[in-house]
């Protein structure tokens, strides 16, 4: 118990069960140990405690970690309230009364908000290590499908035809924003807060500098008010997640439907699909469906702390333990998305045949018809108007476009000669875009090797 002087009796046996946090925040352990130790040198360095007891306090916490990491020691859930309280309590056990030091001049407010900022910090550059890696692999994909045609959608209704490879690096442009939002958040993350206290500062002469150095923060919270009660960053950090799954959800609906014997365009390997315990013939798509479902959760973590920071009175109020649990989640879930999302990704085989059938008397090539007429002096809206009579003839007649004979053709607009009809050679589709960011195979090879690039410098 880290109080007791002014009570009589102990915590109701079901309060202190809703109120203990061990079960959770003990994957704050290590960053705990890792805050006591710089704290504990700090407070030998400015002259509070002596330069041996400092180091009988880091050898204990070493101690402390070590045995938790191995397995040889965890702390009783029905024993502690926190792992704050369940290290503080083994270090009196490890180095004795010592243990009672290490407290001078730090609360639990600000050494909580300096276990998760160390823990945010990590979350990112493994989730950021994460999208690098999804990036990578649609950028491979990219590569091999530079010149697979197929059908580009809006409304989820034939388009415009584009690249296998064009449609990947779209994602390849999520995941480049993705990791923007967790550079940043590493940023907001990366403020010392040690030495704030409860709300106030000390009377103590801490120094939090020399704190903040230890621990590779590259800035020290300004208002200790603020710096006990900010969870701005892990809104900041649960909305890079989201933005994430939302992306990931996006990318995974594609699968789903690409898998279905009506599309038959992706052929998901063995290893990231799953069979059915009643039809034998059944090859399900669940990674996919599985990363769709947990955007849900995780847009839920986002919900679930910014409901719970609105209305707070400054400064700590235990609501705040009510941080750790989204937080923690989000992460697990954002990391195991990403990594079974990119492991599924290159085990998928994409058919080029399918696409090109599908494409062949579609009239996708539409547009590019109207182009024609454009580049030949007709208003677009003009020749919009023909196109449209093209398209509405080639289907009364049952006809694809490139069916049609030029006479029908000049029937409805006499402009028309026998290059326009080489607007219908579906393979030189590509090559005629000339805009950048459009899916000419030459840009994409562009566009790839910039990936690349990106991705070597990170
Ligand atoms: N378990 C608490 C949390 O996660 C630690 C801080 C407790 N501070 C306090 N004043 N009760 O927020």
């Amino acid at each position: 118990m880290l109080w007791g002087g002014r009570f009589t009796e102990s915590p109701d046996e079901a309060a202190a069960r809703f109120s203990s946090s061990l079960g959770f925040d003990v994957a704050l352990l290590p960053y705990d140990c890792r805050g006591g130790r710089a704290h504990a040198r700090m407070l030998a360095k400015i002259g509070v405690i002596e330069r041996a007891e400092a180091d009988r306090l880091v050898e204990g916490l070493d101690q402390i970690e070590k045995e938790h990491a191995e397995g040889a020691w965890s702390p009783d859930p029905a024993e502690f309230e926190d792992v704050h309280s369940a290290v503080e309590a083994r270090l009196f056990e490890i180095v004795g009364e010592t243990a009672g030091k290490l407290h001078s001049g730090r609360s639990r407010n600000d050494q909580v908000a300096t276990d998760v900022r160390l823990r945010a910090r990590d979350m990112c550059d493994e989730i950021l290590d994460a999208l690098a890696d999804w990036r990578r692999a649609l950028v491979e994909k990219a590569e091999a499908h530079v010149e697979t045609i197929m059908p580009g959608y809006t409304h989820l209704q034939r388009a415009q035809p584009i690249s296998l490879g064009f449609h990947f690096l779209a994602y390849a442009e999520m995941a480049k924003r993705d990791a923007a939002r967790f550079e940043f958040v590493k940023t907001e993350a990366n403020v010392s807060p040690l030495g704030c206290g409860a709300l106030a500062g000390s009377t103590l002469p801490l120094d939090r500098q020399a704190v903040a150095d230890e621990l590779c923060f590259d800035d020290l919270a300004r208002n200790a008010l603020d710096a006990v009660s900010d969870r701005d960053y892990l809104v900041d950090f649960l909305n890079a997640a989201a933005l994430v799954l939302v992306h990931l959800s996006r990318h995974a609906e594609e699968i789903v439907l690409w898998a279905t014997t009506e599309w038959r365009f992706a052929k998901i390997g063995d290893r990231y699909a799953t069979g059915s315990s009643l039809m034998p013939q059944k090859k399900n798509p669940d990674m996919a469906e599985l990363v769709r479902g947990k955007a849900g959760r995780v847009l839920g973590s986002w919900v679930a702390l910014t409901t719970t920071l609105k209305g707070l009175p400054l400064a700590y109020n235990r609501d705040l333990q009510e941080d750790k649990e989204p937080v923690f989640d989000a992460a697990r879930t954002t990391l195991d998305a990403l990594r079974i999302t990119t492991a599924a990704l290159r085990s998928t085989d994409f058919d080029r045949e399918r696409f090109l059938a599908e494409m062949t008397g579609d009239f996708s090539l539409a547009t590019d018809l109207a182009d024609w007429l454009v580049l030949r002096g007709v208003p677009f809206r003009a020749a919009h108007g023909v196109v449209g009579l093209v398209v509405k003839r080639a289907e009364e007649t049952g006809k694809r476009l490139d069916e049609l004979t030029l006479d029908e053709m000049r029937a409805i607009d006499e402009r028309f000669d026998e290059s326009a009809r080489d607007v219908f050679r579906i393979e030189d589709a590509l090559e005629r875009k000339r805009t950048i960011g459009s899916p000419n195979p030459d840009l994409t090879r562009e566009e790839i090797a910039r990936h690349k690039r990106e991705l070597t410098r990170e």
